[in-house]
């Protein structure tokens, strides 16, 4: 199980994430919503440890990771989409996500020159590789270099590289962003096939409220940086909070005390809303 207690971080005087408290459970897709600058993709740097915390902490596991780096965060089970910037360009597709498998595992330097088992290793390997790559619908164009990729394609391979991580918790922000429509599905399926797997922990920061509805178990939402709804999709989607962010409704009556109170009352809306 992940865990924030009381997250936050302040940017000079500006606090983009306030004390949020939230636990996920596995087998869980949350979906986290909210408007433009409310604070969730900075609410997963503090997760994922690409940022540091003013304050409260972070928990996987019944173990405080909070101290941690990125990288011991990654190693410790928490999956955050790889940035392109983090591949090898001029490798191919397949070998960079063989290359993500291999991180995820122990590899034969481990256990001496073995040739046997180096051999068999890379067999297997390339075979995990060969099946993530059918899963992102990327299998022809396993020997192209990732730098020659169009921007749908690389999108693919980063959901790609996350699956060869095999994590515990699964971290997307606006995984379909900048695809085609025709990609979007593939990504979408995806998520729809990792949520089979109860043993994994699933977070999705998404704008679209059409595959929030679809795929979420549970929304939360962010509104300035704090937690102001938590629940039951239909519920949340229902709430005043909710409507006035994406659908422009009044935002009359809106309170938090509509879904489930995590505080005691909706701050000023600041951010820009954004049609889904
Ligand atoms: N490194 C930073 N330095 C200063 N301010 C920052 C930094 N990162 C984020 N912010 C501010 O924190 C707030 C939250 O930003 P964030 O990117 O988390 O929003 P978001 O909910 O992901 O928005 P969007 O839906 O547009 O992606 C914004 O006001 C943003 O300008
Ligand atoms: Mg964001």
């Amino acid at each position: 199980m992940l865990q924030t207690q009381d997250l936050t971080i302040r940017f000079g005087g500006h606090v983009a994430v306030n004390a949020v408290s939230c636990r996920f459970e596995p087998g869980t897709l949350t979906a986290i919503v909210g408007p433009n600058g409310a604070g969730k993709t900075t609410y997963f740097n503090l997760i994922s440890g690409q940022l540091k915390a003013s304050a409260g902490t972070v928990h996987l596991d019944g173990r405080e990771i909070s101290a941690m780096s990125a990288s011991a965060r990654t190693r410790a089970g928490l999956g955050r989409a790889f940035q392109l910037t983090n591949l090898f360009p001029n490798l191919s597709v397949l070998e960079n996500v063989r290359l993500a498998v291999q991180a995820s595992q122990d590899g034969p330097h481990r256990r001496g020159l073995n040739l046997w088992s180096i051999w068999s290793d890379h067999t297997a390997l390339t075979k995990r590789a060969h099946e993530i790559l059918e899963a992102v619908s990327m299998s022809e164009r396993q020997n192209a270099p990732v730098s020659s990729l169009p921007h749908g394609d690389q999108r693919k391979i980063e959901v790609a590289l996350l699956m060869a991580l095999d994590p515990l918790v699964y971290m997307f922000d606006e995984p379909t962003a900048g695809m085609s429509h025709d990609e979007a599905p593939v990504i979408l399926d995806l998520i729809r096939a990792l949520k089979k797997d109860k043993t994994k922990t699933i977070l999705l920061v998404e704008h679209k409220m059409d595959v929030v509805r679809e795929l979420a178990d549970r929304i939360i939402v962010l509104h300035n940086g704090a937690l102001v709804a938590d629940g039951e999709p239909a519920e949340v989607i229902a709430s005043p909070v909710v409507q006035e962010a994406y659908l422009g409704a009044s935002p009359q009556n809106a309170s938090a005390q509509d879904v489930a109170p995590t505080q005691p009352g909706l701050p000023p809306q600041g951010g820009r809303s954004e049609q889904p």
